[in-house]
């Protein structure tokens, strides 16, 4: 399946830790030198939103070992995670940890890559097609259009991520669309501070649940009506909401955009 002139894909050394990202949900979505680390690794640390079918290209005998939980993480389980990392290494084991995404975009992945240099245990990083970003392209939600924004904001809705709870109203300010993981707790909160910060309730949006996977669905929205529109349509978790003049453009594709599957 692989091209002969592809470039050599690296060997995965006894002792080693490779964090990656296993993309939004379909196998399909994983880079190659993610399905690589899969087929070669010994033990895989997974979180709870790594799809199934991913976890199922492992190698004959390599253990899965289930980490994180949905919702938020104790930093004591953080440390409990680091912790396998690092035994596990140390034993000689090639450890992949693989997350939803991309590791480095609200997954923790800083946290272990530091654990992992202060244990003095060597690791690589491979990035993921993370959910905010392809789960709107795959719903034909562009991150930028020369028509539209210059910028884009990564947000978190959850309060435990990255530090507390973001500055809705500055972020309002900035008039340039945002993409909010962890949205569903403080959804109506999240909504009510852009209004108070400036942006209209006829701001188009779009909520997009189990991107990439059989489940998936999108909602079009407004943020005055996103409240109701995510009850009505009992959106849950995991989801992604974009908010800003990049959701509205998906009606335009909607006549000739093939669905990705
Ligand atoms: C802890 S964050 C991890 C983000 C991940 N590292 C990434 O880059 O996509 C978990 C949040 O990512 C979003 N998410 C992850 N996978 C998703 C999917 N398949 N569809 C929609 N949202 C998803 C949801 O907002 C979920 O609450």
């Amino acid at each position: 399946m692989i091209p002969k002139n592809f470039p050599a894909l690296p060997d995965f050394p006894a002792g080693e830790v490779w964090l990656a990202g296993a993309g939004p949900g379909d196998p399909r979505l994983l880079t190659v030198l993610a399905l690589h680390a899969i087929g070669q690794a010994d033990d895989i640390v997974h979180d709870a939103l790594v799809d199934r079918r991913v976890l199922d290209l492992r190698g004959d005998g390599a253990e899965l070992i289930s980490a994180g939980k949905r919702g938020g993480r104790p930093s004591s389980q953080q440390r409990d995670i680091n912790d396998v990392l690092i035994e596990r290494a140390r034993a000689g084991r090639r450890v992949l940890r693989l997350k939803g995404g991309d590791p480095f975009v609200f997954g923790r992945g800083w946290d272990e890559a530091s654990a992992l240099t202060e244990a003095g245990v060597r690791f690589r990083i491979i990035p993921g097609l993370t959910a905010g970003l392809a789960g709107a392209a795959l719903a034909g939600i562009p991150a930028t259009s020369r028509d539209t924004n210059h910028a884009v904001v990564l947000a978190a809705g959850h309060r435990a991520e990255e530090g507390g709870t973001a500055d809705w109203a500055a972020l309002a300010r900035l008039g340039q669309p945002i993409v909010l993981y962890m949205p569903m707790s403080q959804l109506a909160e999240i909504a009510a501070s852009l209004q108070q910060g400036g942006l209209s309730p006829a701001t188009p949006a779009a909520l997009i649940q189990s991107a990439a996977t059989d489940q998936e669905r999108v909602v079009e929205s407004s943020l005055g009506n996103l409240v109701d529109d995510a009850a009505r349509h009992g959106v849950g978790s995991p989801s992604i909401v974009v908010i800003g003049a990049t959701a509205g453009l998906r009606r335009h594709l909607l006549g000739s955009l093939v669905g990705w599957r």
